[in-house]
């Protein structure tokens, strides 16, 4: 198996919303489920497009033979909060525990500190066990949590706040 990471290109706009399908079917830790984002193609495209030589954001995909199997992506928060960037990362359940999500993370740890990023938030399920220590290893330290971040229908689900400070 060789796994590539490499930046999104809007040539990648249509397989990345399906691979968010696959993902959201996969895991009740995302925002969505196997409905995917209510994105077009179109849109993906402009938005990956827009991150293009950008210093506020990225969008990194893993993949195996040209097949995403992971991604993860860094955007810069605005005004007084643009110190601070929100990160989020997954990867397909059948390539869990083999390193992908690590190296997923240090890709953008890396364009955060090249980008004078001083601090990565991200918000976790707090039962997410393999995520927080995934962030745990990378040094992020939980800042607090929030008692129902999701409801997914009538489950209340917790989830941390944990942070990365880079200065
Ligand atoms: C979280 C996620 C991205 C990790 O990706 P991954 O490719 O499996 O990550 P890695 O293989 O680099 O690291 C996983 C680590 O979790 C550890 N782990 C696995 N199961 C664990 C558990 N139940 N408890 C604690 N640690 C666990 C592994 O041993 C590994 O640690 P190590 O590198 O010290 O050996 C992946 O599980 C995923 O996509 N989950 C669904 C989406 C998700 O939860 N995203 C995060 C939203 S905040």
């Amino acid at each position: 198996m060789s796994i590539t990471i490499e930046k999104a290109t809007c040539a990648d706009a249509a397989e990345i919303l399906r691979y968010l399908k696959q993902i959201g079917a996969e895991t009740d830790n995302l925002t969505f489920g196997a409905e995917g984002l209510p994105f077009t193609t179109e849109s993906e495209a402009a938005y990956i497009r827009q991150m293009e030589n950008s210093c506020d954001a990225i969008m990194l995909l893993a993949k195996e033979n040209g097949k995403i199997v992971g991604d993860a992506s860094l955007s810069r928060l605005p005004r007084r909060m643009k110190h601070r960037g929100d990160l989020g990362v997954s990867v397909l359940k059948e390539y869990w525990n083999r390193g992908i999500g690590s190296q997923l993370l240090l890709e953008i740890i890396n364009f955060a500190k090249e980008n004078a990023f001083e601090v990565i938030d991200l918000q976790v399920r707090s039962d997410n066990l393999p995520a927080i220590h995934l962030y745990e290893k990378f040094g992020f330290k939980k800042i607090g949590m929030h008692p129902v971040f999701f409801k997914i229908g009538d489950e209340e689900i917790a989830f941390d706040y944990m942070c990365l400070k880079l200065q």
